[in-house]
Formats: structure tokens, C-alpha cells, sequence
């Protein structure tokens, strides 16, 4: 067999379904050829190989390069000021309601040249990528006028063709009511559908549509119009659901067979059933939870009885989750909801993968996926969740190219 590269003196963390914990394989060898993964094994029963070059790892840990699934990397600005309010009581619905928040962050964008978001965006990249992600998704929903979604969204675009990592685009118009549609809601919930959506979707910036359902933000029926259209047009959908109160979200994502339902600290039993039966993967997003100080976790043990798909993210974004590591969110979940190590892993590689529609394409390691890994300077895969802040990346290759 040719290949491009050959891996060996390795351990692989495959995180393959298997009764074995994190679809461990000791003492492995991987085969990398045209960017995809063409044979991973014990190293024992390795076929006789004609690599190009072969790399030797010194007994660390592969595992998949890591998915973060959720994130609104690009935005201008900061809130530093509002994480100062909330330490002083304020909470983050007051602030909201008094035209801070979100809205903070759509004037800061706005404002903000395309080259700007780029650069800021490419800091908190790198941080992302020195823990081990090869695929950000980055969501827009700073703009929440047409062009400044465009532009919000061609910045992500560009982050992944020059920022070294594979990037999913998410149009997440309904966020918040911008404010100069205070006094008219429907104008630019109109307006979100039928003319920001149509526009970015033309030009090739949208690969899954997403929405933030929740008293604060934007109703079912709003958001049932927004995801209608979605479908029509072919895209995936996404939703923040259920994060500050039962609003029904997750019974939504599942009616629109969506991907993922986010956050989802309030939902129901009957809500996690419904996601259970349509296949919506829970993606937690533990450091929103944290920033927030909230105390109602996720109900995970339920999520486990349901046989619902779990994944974690940082949700990296400048009102409630200035989380910039995705090796941190590892902990945090496993902290504040009490996911296993393997668990939490397997929601930032397998799951996150699903949670994207990539399962067929990333989040394993196996032969036909591509070869975006990880190699860690760690001796047990659950380092990767026990350390915060701790430098463990020795390498990343997205698509076989190392980094
Ligand atoms: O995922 N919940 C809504 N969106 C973000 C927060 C956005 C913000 O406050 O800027 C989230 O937590
Ligand atoms: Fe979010």
C-alpha cells in the first residue's frame, strides 16, 4: 500500500463506538493518503506500507482533531463591562432588556471593518487550535442588518480558507430584535427570512441555519417562520433552546428534525424524549453555564436514559462565554454536569461531528474519514478534560497536512 504518511509509536484514542473505553487502540500505526485516513490498527498486524514519511510519536495519544460545534467567534468588541454588571448583580436578562448584551455586540460589529473582525476572530482561532481543533463552527447573528450578517459571515468563511482549520457557517439572523426594529418586530423577523437568509444563502455563506428561542429573544411561531424557510431553501437547522427557561425549544428542534438543540438547561422530559425520537443531538455548552452562574445543569442522566447524542462546545462568544479553549469546555462539562472524561471527548470529536452533519466525514478515527488528528503530549485520554489551561497539542493535521 502507498501512502502519504505513515504514524507509528503511537496510542489512538479512535473514539469508534466500541465496548473498548474511547475505541482505544495501544501501540497503533495510522496510514494517511489523498487527506483521508486509509488504514488505522495495531501497529501488529500493520500491512506492509510505501510511505512518503513516516513520523514517529514517541508513545503519545492521537485522537481526532477536536469539532468545536458551537461558537460566535467573529463579533467586535468585547463585554467586560457587563461580566463587571453581573458580578455586581445585574443579571443577564437586565441587561438585556436595557439594550445591552447582545445588542453591545451588534454595534461593536457593525462598526467594525471586515479586516478587523478577521484579525480579532484569528486571536481567539488560535487559541481554539492550540487545543487540538481542526473544525470551528462560527455563527453569525452580530450584524442583524444585511450587509453586517454578510459581512460577518464572509469573515468566517475566510477564516477558513487561511486560518488553518475547516469552518461550518451557521446564519443565525434571529438573535436578538436590532434596535432600531424595537418598535416593529415583525418588519425585521421579515425581513431576517425573506431577505438576510436568501442573500447570504446566494452567495454561498450558509451551511446551517440556527435561532435563539427564548422569551428574551424569539418566540416558536417566530422561529417556526424562520426554520419553514430554512427547509425550503435545503439548509440543516440548529437552535439555542431552552437555556434561561422551558420554552419548548427542544419539542421545536425535534418537530424540524434539526441537528442540534443547544444549551438546553431547562428542557423537559418530554423534550428530551422528542429529540431522542428525531435524532437532535444536545450540545452543552458548559462555559456559558459557568460564566452565567446558573444552577440548573442539563439534565444529563436523563439525556443518558434516552440514548440522546451529546455533544460539548465553548460557545465562544463575548457575552456569555469568553471561553477561547476547547480543552477547558472538556472540564467544565465534566465538572459542572458531571460527563465522563470519555463522554465529554466524545462530544467535542464524534458527537460534535454529527452535531455539524459530518459524521460520515470527521470526529473518528477510521479508515475512509478524513485525516484531521490531534497528538497529545498526555499519557491517559482523560488528561484532556482534568487540566485547565495546560499546553497538551504536540501537532494537528487537517487532512493529512501537519501544522
Ligand atoms: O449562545 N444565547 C444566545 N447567544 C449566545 C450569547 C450571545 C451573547 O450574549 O452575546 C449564547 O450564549
Ligand atoms: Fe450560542
Amino acid at each position: 500500500m502507498k501512502a502519504d504518511c505513515l504514524l507509528i509509536d503511537c496510542h489512538a484514542a479512535t473514539m469508534a463506538e466500541s465496548d473498548v473505553p474511547y475505541g482505544a487502540i495501544k501501540d497503533a500505526a495510522v496510514v494517511i493518503a489523498d487527506g483521508r485516513i486509509t488504514w488505522i490498527g495495531p501497529r501488529a498486524d500493520l500491512p506492509p506500507v510505501q510511505a512518503e514519511t513516516i513520523e514517529r510519536l514517541d508513545g503519545r495519544w492521537l485522537t481526532p482533531g477536536l469539532i468545536d460545534c458551537h461558537t460566535h467567534l467573529v463579533f467586535g468588541g468585547d463585554r467586560s463591562g457587563e461580566f463587571e454588571q453581573r458580578l455586581g448583580g445585574a443579571t443577564y436578562e437586565d441587561i438585556a432588556r436595557a439594550g445591552g448584551g447582545i445588542v453591545a455586540s451588534v454595534q461593536a460589529t457593525r462598526a467594525a471593518s471586515e479586516e478587523d473582525l478577521f484579525l480579532s476572530a484569528r486571536v481567539r482561532l488560535e487559541g481554539l487550535k492550540a487545543t487540538g481543533v481542526t473544525t470551528v463552527e462560527i455563527k453569525s447573528g452580530y450584524g442583524l442588518d444585511r450587509e453586517s450578517e454578510l459581512k460577518m459571515l464572509r469573515v468566517a468563511k475566510r477564516i477558513g480558507r487561511e486560518g488553518g482549520v475547516r469552518v461550518c457557517t451557521t446564519y443565525l439572523g434571529l438573535h436578538a430584535v436590532p434596535p432600531e426594529y424595537r418598535s416593529d418586530r415583525s418588519a425585521y423577523i421579515d425581513k431576517a427570512i425573506n431577505d438576510m437568509l436568501p442573500a447570504a444563502h446566494a452567495e454561498g455563506l450558509v451551511d446551517a441555519v440556527d435561532a435563539y428561542c427564548e422569551p428574551i429573544a424569539f418566540s416558536r411561531e417566530e422561529v417556526s417562520r424562520l426554520f419553514d424557510r430554512a427547509q425550503a431553501l435545503g439548509l440543516p437547522l440548529k437552535l439555542h433552546a431552552d437555556q434561561l427557561s422551558d420554552g419548548g425549544g427542544a419539542e421545536l428542534a425535534a418537530r424540524y428534525r434539526a441537528l442540534s438543540a443547544d444549551h438546553i438547561e431547562y428542557v423537559t422530559g418530554a423534550g428530551v424524549a422528542a429529540m431522542a425520537k428525531a435524532g437532535v443531538v444536545a450540545v452543552l455548552l458548559p462555559g456559558a453555564f459557568f460564566m452565567l452562574r446558573e444552577t440548573q445543569a442539563p439534565p444529563v442522566d436523563l439525556l443518558r436514559a434516552h440514548g440522546v447524542r451529546i455533544a460539548v462546545a465553548t460557545d465562544c462568544n463575548p457575552g456569555t462565554s469568553p471561553v477561547v479553549s476547547m480543552t477547558d469546555a472538556l472540564n467544565l462539562a465534566c465538572v459542572q454536569f458531571r460527563l465522563t472524561p470519555e463522554e465529554a471527548l466524545a462530544g467535542a470529536t464524534r458527537e460534535a461531528a454529527r452535531a455539524l452533519g459530518l459524521q460520515d466525514q470527521a470526529g473518528v478515527l477510521q479508515a475512509g474519514r478524513a485525516a484531521d488528528l490531534a497528538a497529545w503530549d498526555i499519557s491517559r485520554p482523560a488528561e484532556l478534560a482534568y487540566w485547565l489551561g495546560k499546553p497538551m497539542l504536540h501537532a494537528r493535521w487537517i487532512s493529512g497536512i501537519r501544522s
